[in-house]
């Protein structure tokens, strides 16, 4: 099953939870592949640490995007023939974390402006990835940039299977862009993916020792009845530290209630997916 990671609120830990869900399911035997499919390539240093990977999702699209017929084709961009194109194979990396990743690294950027002119790259992550994430591993997760719109997006949710939607329990605002996403979900659905669909909310930075997290989690569960994991992911400084010294929190802190509940929360996506 491949799941993508989206919320357009940033910081809401979209990639602590892809991250750490992945590295839960692994804990339970699965095979996982996280696709880090933000040019900020933070789910990158965070499952990597200090090692730089050779080649990342950046020269996996340059290789693949279809040519621009385009409005600006004064100054195209140097697009390479197929001779050039690379194995996925050649950009997936083992990680101490028992899951593989598919890097990305910050030039990505640069190719965001190309990919959007051409709708046929809408699908290039679906055309590059879907088959061989299938045929390898039981859950690849992909983690989206900060954003609905972007061609990075609906490249994730033109590949994946399902999306959840990681909030913010400590930020009202990360509630607002909810409807948003269902909707853009809905839409991708009808028109270029008929598979997507919307899998669950997942609250996270749940401190109930406030009234505010209290009511950010009950406003969820009756705005998404069935729709929120059970299991909520607590604000906790296992988190924030693993942050800091570039690793999941189950590495950093086995024992800590987050890590816990990321084992937790793999347990019931693997219940709800039949994994
Ligand atoms: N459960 C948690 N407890 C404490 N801190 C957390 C928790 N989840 C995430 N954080 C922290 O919140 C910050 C934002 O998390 P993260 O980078 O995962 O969010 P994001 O949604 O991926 O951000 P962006 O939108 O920029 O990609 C990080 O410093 C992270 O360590
Ligand atoms: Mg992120």
């Amino acid at each position: 099953m491949i799941i993508g990671m989206i919320n357009a609120k940033g910081g809401v830990g979209k990639t602590t939870c892809t991250c750490n869900i992945a590295a839960g399911l692994a804990s339970r035997n699965k095979r996982v592949l996280v696709i880090d499919n933000d040019p900020q390539a933070n789910a990158t240093s965070l499952l990597l640490g200090d090692q730089v990977p050779g080649k990342t999702l950046y020269d996996l699209l340059l290789g693949s995007m279809e040519e621009d017929p385009s409005l600006f084709s004064a100054e195209p961009t140097a697009l390479p023939s197929a001779a050039q194109r690379i194995s996925i194979e050649s950009c997936i990396y083992p990680t101490i974390h028992g899951v593989d990743i598919l890097p990305n690294s910050t030039d990505t950027a640069t190719l965001e402006f190309d990919l959007y002119q051409n709708a046929a790259n809408y699908g290039l992550l679906r055309r590059l990835i879907r088959s061989y994430a299938q045929e390898n591993y039981d859950y690849t997760i992909i983690d989206c940039p900060p954003t609905l719109g972007a061609v990075w997006v609906i490249m994730a949710m033109v590949a994946a299977d399902a999306i959840i939607i990681p909030v913010s329990a400590g930020s009202r605002m990360s509630l607002d862009g909810l409807s948003s996403v269902y909707a853009a979900v809905e839409k991708i659905s009808q028109k270029a993916n008929t598979e997507l669909k919307f899998l669950r909310a997942l609250i996270n930075k749940v401190d109930l020792r406030t009234s505010a997290s209290k009511l950010i989690v009950e406003t969820m569960r009756k705005r998404f009845p069935d729709r929120c994991f059970d299991t909520t992911i607590p604000a906790c400084t296992a988190v924030e530290q693993a942050e800091i010294f570039r690793t999941t929190v189950l590495k950093h802190d086995g024992a800590s209630n987050a890590a816990k509940r990321f084992r937790l929360l793999a347990d019931e996506l693997i219940g709800l997916t039949h994994g």
